[in-house]
C-alpha cells in the first residue's frame, strides 16, 4: 500500500466531525506509529448548505458516485444515521476494493453478516468498533483478546441516554418527562428519543455483540425489547432506599446451544458490577469461561470517544496492510 492513505468520510454530523477534527488535531500520530500519512479526500453529505462555512468547505459533497469513481480512495468511514442509504454506499465500497469503517449500529445490526460476507469476497475489512458502547473497545477485545475463552454471557449498559435518565431520576429525584427534556436540552438525546427510550439502540448492538461473539444473532422475535418510560421516580426511589439500583440492562447468554436476549429495567443491588455505572457512561460485563468476569466501562458516545473508536480501527486495517498477513481482530471480525 502506498504511503499516503485517502479516505472518504460519510456523514459530517458529530461524528463525523469528531473524526475529522482528531485527525486535523494529531496530523503526525498515525504516520509516526503506523507510517502512513491520512489525508481526507472527501466528505459526503445530505445537506450541502448546512456546511458552507466548514473551513474545507471544498471537500464537502452529496454525490457519493465521486467517491466509488476514485480509485485512489482506500478507506471509507461511515457515520450516516439510520441502515440506508449507509448499507448500499458501504456494499458498493466493498465492491470497489475499499475498506470500511462504520458506526452506524442500526445498519450494521440490519446487515452486518452481509457485508463481512461481502468483504471477505472482495478481501477488504470491515471496522465496527464504533458500533457498540462508543469508546469502550469492547469489539476489538472480544475479537482480539477472547480466543481461549468462551464467552458464556454479556451483561451491560449500552444506552448512554437511558442510563442518563435513570440516574436523574434518582439523583436529582426528577420524574422521567423532565429527565428526558434535560437531556435533549444538554444534546444526550435527539428530539426524537424512540430509539434510546424504548430499548432499540442497545437492541442493536445486543444483536451485534451476538454476532461477534456466536457468529449469530438471537431469533429478533424472541427478545424481550422494553424501554424505560413506564418506570417512575417512585419506584426509582423506593428501591433507592433499599440500596437497589434500576438500569436498563441488555443482556446475551449462551445455554445449552440456544442464544437467549433481552433489553429491559433490571433492579440490581450494590454489589452488582453495573450499579455504579452513571450518567452517559457506558459498560459491558464480560463473562469468560476461564477468565472469569471482566467489567468495560467509559465514554459510550459523544463525538471524541465515537472518533476514536473509528480511528483505532483505522489504524488496525492500516497494520494489517503493513504487515501483510491480516490483522487477527478483523480476520476474526470477518465472521
Ligand atoms: N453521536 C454519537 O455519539 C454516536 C455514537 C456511536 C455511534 N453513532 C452512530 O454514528 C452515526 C452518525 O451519528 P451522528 O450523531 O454523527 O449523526 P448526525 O450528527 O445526525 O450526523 C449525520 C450525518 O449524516 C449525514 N447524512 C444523513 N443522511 C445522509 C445521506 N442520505 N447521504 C449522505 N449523508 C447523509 C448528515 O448530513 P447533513 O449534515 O448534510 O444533514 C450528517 O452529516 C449514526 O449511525 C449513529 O448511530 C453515533
Amino acid at each position: 500500500m502506498k504511503k499516503k492513505i485517502k479516505i472518504a468520510l460519510l456523514g459530517f454530523g458529530t461524528v463525523g466531525k469528531g473524526i475529522y477534527y482528531s485527525l486535523k488535531n494529531h496530523p503526525k500520530r498515525i504516520s509516526k506509529t503506523i507510517g502512513f500519512e491520512i489525508e481526507v479526500v472527501s466528505i459526503v453529505v445530505k445537506h450541502l448548505e448546512k456546511h458552507q462555512d466548514f473551513e474545507d468547505n471544498k471537500l464537502i459533497t452529496t454525490d457519493f458516485e465521486t467517491v466509488i469513481q476514485n480509485p485512489e480512495i482506500d478507506i471509507v468511514l461511515e457515520a450516516i444515521v439510520g441502515k440506508e442509504p449507509a448499507f448500499s454506499y458501504l456494499s458498493q465500497s466493498i465492491k470497489a476494493g475499499k475498506h470500511i469503517i462504520t458506526a452506524n449500529k442500526e445498519m450494521f445490526a440490519h446487515h452486518g453478516e452481509e457485508l463481512l460476507e461481502l468483504s471477505q469476497k472482495h478481501d477488504v475489512n470491515i471496522g465496527f468498533e464504533a458500533t457498540t458502547a462508543g469508546g469502550i473497545p469492547v469489539i476489538n477485545t472480544i475479537g482480539k483478546l477472547f480466543q481461549f475463552n468462551e464467552i458464556k454471557k454479556i451483561t451491560a449498559i449500552l444506552n448512554g441516554t437511558s442510563n442518563y435518565i435513570l440516574t436523574q431520576m434518582r439523583v436529582q429525584k426528577l420524574p422521567f418527562n423532565i429527565a428526558l427534556k434535560q437531556a435533549q436540552e444538554l444534546g444526550y438525546a435527539e428530539a426524537d428519543p424512540t430509539n434510546d427510550i424504548e430499548g432499540y439502540d442497545s437492541f442493536y448492538k445486543l444483536m451485534i455483540l451476538g454476532q461477534l461473539i456466536y457468529g449469530k444473532q438471537p431469533d429478533w422475535s424472541s427478545v424481550n425489547r422494553e424501554g424505560i418510560v413506564n418506570i417512575t421516580a417512585k419506584e426509582i426511589e423506593d428501591y433507592n432506599l433499599e440500596d437497589k439500583r434500576i438500569k436498563h440492562i441488555a443482556s446475551l447468554e449462551l445455554q445449552d446451544n440456544t442464544l437467549t436476549a433481552s433489553v429491559k429495567p433490571v433492579v440490581i443491588s450494590s454489589e452488582h458490577p453495573l450499579y455504579s455505572i452513571e450518567g452517559v457512561e457506558n459498560a459491558v460485563v464480560i463473562e469468560g469461561d476461564v477468565v472469569g468476569q471482566i467489567t468495560l466501562s467509559g465514554p459510550g458516545a459523544g463525538a471524541f470517544p465515537t472518533a476514536s473508536a473509528m480511528l483505532e480501527d483505522l489504524c488496525l486495517i492500516l497494520q494489517s496492510e503493513r504487515s501483510t498477513t491480516s490483522s487477527p481482530i478483523l480476520a476474526k471480525a470477518i465472521l
